[in-house]
């Protein structure tokens, strides 16, 4: 086989990075087959599903690339093996969660996916396979990769059909919600291997819409540790300006004012700088804390202090952001409803992996608060699988106390209650009729905006107090 002439890929796992980068290849590189393979039976069903508003990830533009591509030469199947020994080029897009248990719990990733992978592409690899790290993994992990590709079992193979492989690093580094127009026009694209042969037949591919300036050719380890520091910078941003906003509230400076005036110095640049609930997602917090793990792992204390901050801070934002509602609703939220709206971690994704929502509702819910969420793409069965408490039949009982439930309408969710909470930034919160809503909730009413979406001026005149994160009192 010609490596530069991949014919056929398969990319193991069809989550939130798998699933829209092989559409995306597929869609561009219309004479490649793409194969996405997954253990998980109903994810696949739903990738198949022909109403393409059903398909397992909620990404904007998404459905329209599916719908080019699938059945033509994007395919998904629970076939693993078959796929496997029909690429030339194997993507490993599967999940790398923070370890529960053992050496580096709660720090180091857990790669036993990952080499659950490594080992089925070693058993079903025909001829030279390029594997292709897509997951975010710790630096090194590709050392492990190897050595297991390099110990197929041979006593299924004659010594000329015997698989070799070549390993590559190629981070992701789409952000979900915008996660077609990253990969559709990315800053750049990270390909990090030895095997230069393999490195080329992977550009070849990228080439088809990139261009060749914006794909940087690194050695493997640098471009493994480039994907955990893009992250922890990026986090580290976030952390930075949630500190500056408590200090804002206590100062009476306006965060998004000091946010404006150092983001147009232009060696700080402006993206990255809004102050919120604090940080969610899947990657920010595990790659921080893998990154902490191989600082310790590696003999370098400080440096693994200094990036654990970064963390610390996220979670003392949520912890406060509860506390202060406790407090501004006199000391008490006991059988008081709250409306919370948002849960997914960001805007336009259906994600609530590592949402602030979880960890706030969760204090509140302790609290003895009766939340009702709303939020316009997050199934109410994710909900009760995050905060691990079934919902309360509506109004089933008024005086009960640490409770959620979830309802379909901001209006629904607002009836009755004494606050409202905003924790995603979704646009339809930033157009809500405030004057109507007021007259739905108890008063005194608040409205705690952490994503800064409502407007002030309409918020006091429909006689609603407002708190808004990182803004102080003049
Ligand atoms: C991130 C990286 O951006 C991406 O490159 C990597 O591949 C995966 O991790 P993602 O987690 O999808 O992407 O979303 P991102 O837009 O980075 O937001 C992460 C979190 O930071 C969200 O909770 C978001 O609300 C928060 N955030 C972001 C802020 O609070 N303020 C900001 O200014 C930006
Ligand atoms: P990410 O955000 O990194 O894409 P997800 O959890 O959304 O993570 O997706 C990872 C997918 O990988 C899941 O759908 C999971 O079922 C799948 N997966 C994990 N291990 C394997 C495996 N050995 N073979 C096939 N699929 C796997």
């Amino acid at each position: 086989m010609m490596l530069n002439s991949i014919q056929s890929i398969c990319c193991i796992g069809a989550g939130y990075v798998g699933g829209p980068t092989m559409a995306v290849i597929a869609d561009r590189c219309p004479e490649i087959m793409v194969n996405v393979v997954d253990l998980n039976e109903d994810r696949i069903a739903a990738w198949n599903d022909p109403d393409l508003s059903r398909l397992p990830i909620y990404e904007p533009g998404l459905d329209a690339v599916v719908q080019r591509a699938r059945g033509r030469n994007l395919f998904f199947s629970c076939e693993v093996d078959e796929a496997i020994s029909s690429a030339d080029m194997v993507f490993i897009s599967v999940n790398t969660p923070t370890k529960r248990k053992g050496v580096g719990a709660g720090q180091a990733s857990d790669l036993r996916w990952v080499e659950a992978c490594a080992r089925q592409v070693a058993k079903c690899s025909k001829g030279h396979t390029v594997v292709v790290e897509k997951s975010t993994l710790p630096v090194r992990t590709a050392v492990a990769i190897k050595a297991i590709l390099d110990i197929p079992s041979r006593k299924n193979h004659t010594n000329d059909s015997i698989p070799t492989f070549s390993v590559l690093s190629n981070p992701e580094f789409l952000a979900e919600g915008t996660a077609i127009a990253d990969l559709e026009n990315p800053d750049r694209v990270l390909i990090g291997g030895d095997n230069q042969e393999a490195v080329e037949a992977l550009v070849n591919i990228y080439k088809h819409w990139v261009s060749e300036d914006k794909i940087l050719r690194t050695k493997l380890w640098s471009s493994e540790l480039s994907k955990l520091t893009a992250n922890a910078f990026l986090a580290q941003r976030i952390s930075s300006i949630n500190a500056v906003a408590a200090l804002c509230e206590t100062t009476g400076a306006d965060v998004r004012e000091v946010a404006l005036a150092i983001g147009t110095d232009s060696r700080i640049g402006s993206k990255f700088l809004n102050a919120g609930p604090g940080f969610g997602g899947s990657c920010f917090k595990k790659d921080i804390l893998n990154l902490v793990y191989l600082c310790h792992y590696f003999g370098l204390p400080e440096v693994a202090d200094y990036w654990s901050k970064v963390v610390d801070l996220n979670t003392w934002q949520q912890s406060r952001i509860a506390r202060l509602l406790v407090q501004k609703l006199f000391g008490t939220v006991t059988a008081k409803r709250i409306a919370i709206l948002g849960f997914a971690f960001k805007a336009n994704t259906n994600d609530t992996r590592e949402s602030p929502a979880i960890r706030i509702s969760l204090d509140l819910i302790e609290e003895g608060a009766q939340l009702a969420i709303h939020d316009p793409k997050v199934d109410p069965t994710q909900i009760e699988l995050d905060l691990k408490q079934q919902p309360s039949t509506v109004d089933s009982n008024l005086l009960a106390e640490g409770t959620w439930h979830f309802t379909d309408s901001v209006e629904e969710a607002l009836k009755g209650a004494d606050a409202v909470l905003i924790l995603t930034e979704w646009e339809e919160y930033r157009r809500l009729n405030w004057a109507f809503l007021a007259s739905l909730m108890r008063a005194p009413a608040w409205v705690f905006d952490t994503r800064s979406v409502v407007d002030s001026k309409q918020i006091s005149e429909a006689g609603l107090i407002l708190w808004r994160l990182g803004q102080g009192e003049d």
